[in-house]
């Protein structure tokens, strides 16, 4: 217990209403969606701005439209540990998915704050702004703005009605000539912490409500283009076709073979359009998505090329032109040591059994972990469901990993 602090039973009781309200945030109204730079990502941070700054915090938006709480430590400029995760979400998403992890680190400050407590690090709790990378084809991008790692290139980059990034974010009020602002200071932060629900069926199957992520997979993600030719249904004699839509489902199932054949693969066609789209016209143009992943580097790269490669095959075979383009790569990152053992420690703690294990999914953790040390508090999630309406937890573990997180805040010590 090196900074004393006993979390009060206060402590969460706000999580779960704030995502029922950010749950509200959304273009849908079947359903939860809400993508970079909509005027539902400006309501979901204006809304946890509110929170950021009732809880004690001076709040501010970074030029690549992410959300930042600052709680000062026992002096003004400190060095921060950064809680967080983001606010966008996928399309027909679940409500905590990124979510959980804004506000239970807001929960943690506010219960500083109530106790008029200040810690040797200034505290400093994110919304990313885009991790899903649904509205451009990207991923981090708020995460990767703060490392300095952001790619100019993807300003350009369009939305399914042809709006540039650039375009959106001079609409959100920001500006993209200085998305090189957000870019912070490695010395600025000693480390990051990020809570978020397992999205799988681990920590459930054991019983367990919280666990310590130990890696985060890499993953690519690519846009396939086939231009085949369009034809009459009832005219064009089978043998004579170019069906951009067949070499598509060729496509398809070599995901499916490929990734099935070991090595923790998983390949997934998410999103498939087909021009014209008429039921008796020959499917001329065709574009879908490609999103796969695998714990260890050098077993994705070997399936990513096995797939291209029978792609460009079954392309050739049927005379359709084939376009592959990569439009994200993220590498397998490790999870610090020192941060995991901390959080080793928090758990235990807290009454729980230790349980480490990789993520399948990506995180902004991935991309803070090419700038400081970090790391991951798994909370469990019912059936595994996630990127689903059907995601869920319980009160009882989201007040479980608050008091974690609270009991983390405690121990972690950057003295040595
Ligand atoms: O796709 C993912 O792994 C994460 O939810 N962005
Ligand atoms: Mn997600
Ligand atoms: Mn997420």
């Amino acid at each position: 217990m090196t900074h004393d602090l006993t979390p009060s039973d206060s402590l969460g009781g706000a999580i779960m209403s704030q995502i029922e309200q950010l749950a509200t945030y959304s273009e849908l109204a079947n359903g939860l969606s809400r993508r970079y730079l909509s005027p539902e990502h400006r309501k979901a941070n204006d809304q946890v701005g509110d929170w950021m700054q009732s809880a004690g915090m001076n709040v501010r938006q970074d030029e690549i439209g992410n959300i930042i709480g600052r709680y000062e430590g026992t002096s003004e400029g400190l060095p921060a540990v950064m809680i967080g995760s983001h606010l966008d979400t996928v399309v027909m998403a679940g409500k905590y998915d990124g979510m959980l992890g804004v506000t239970t680190g807001i929960a943690c400050v506010e219960e500083l704050n109530r106790q008029g407590k200040r810690l040797p690090f200034a505290i400093e709790i994110i919304g990313f702004a885009d991790e899903e990378g649904v509205r451009f084809q990207s991923t981090y991008l708020g995460s990767r703005a703060l490392t300095g790692n952001f790619d100019t290139a993807l300003l350009e980059r369009k939305d399914e009605h042809g709006i540039t990034m650039a375009q959106a974010m001079t609409e959100f009020g920001l500006d993209p000539l200085r998305v090189g602002d957000a870019a912070r200071q490695k010395k600025d932060i000693l480390a990051y912490l990020e809570l978020h629900i397992e999205q799988g069926p681990v920590l459930e199957s054991e019983n367990l409500p919280v666990g310590v992520v130990t890696s985060i997979a890499g993953a690519n993600r690519m846009l396939i283009t086939l231009e085949g030719v369009a034809g009459h249904a009832g005219t064009v004699p089978m043998g004579m076709r170019q069906d951009a839509l067949a070499v598509a489902a060729e496509c398809i199932l070599a995901v499916e073979t490929v990734c099935s054949e070991g090595d923790n693969v998983v390949g997934t066609v998410g999103k498939l359009t087909t021009e014209p789209g008429a039921v008796n016209v020959i499917p001329g143009d065709v574009q879908f998505t490609l999103d796969l992943r695998a714990a260890k580097d050098e077993n994705r790269i070997k399936a990513l090329e096995k797939v291209s490669r029978l792609m460009v095959e079954a392309a050739r075979r049927r005379g359709v032109k084939l376009t592959l383009e990569n439009t994200h790569q993220a590498v397998s990152v490790p999870c610090d040591d020192n941060i995991m053992n901390f959080i080793d420690q928090a758990i235990t703690e807290s009454g729980w059994p230790v349980r480490r294990l990789p993520s399948g999914a990506g995180h902004d953790a991935a991309a803070m972990a090419e700038m400081v040390p970090a790391g991951m508090l798994f909370i469990r999630c019912k059936d595994g469901i996630s990127h689903s309406p059907a995601e869920d937890i319980t009160i009882e573990d989201a007040l479980a990993g608050a008091r974690v997180m609270f009991k983390l805040l405690s121990n972690l010590d950057f003295s040595s």
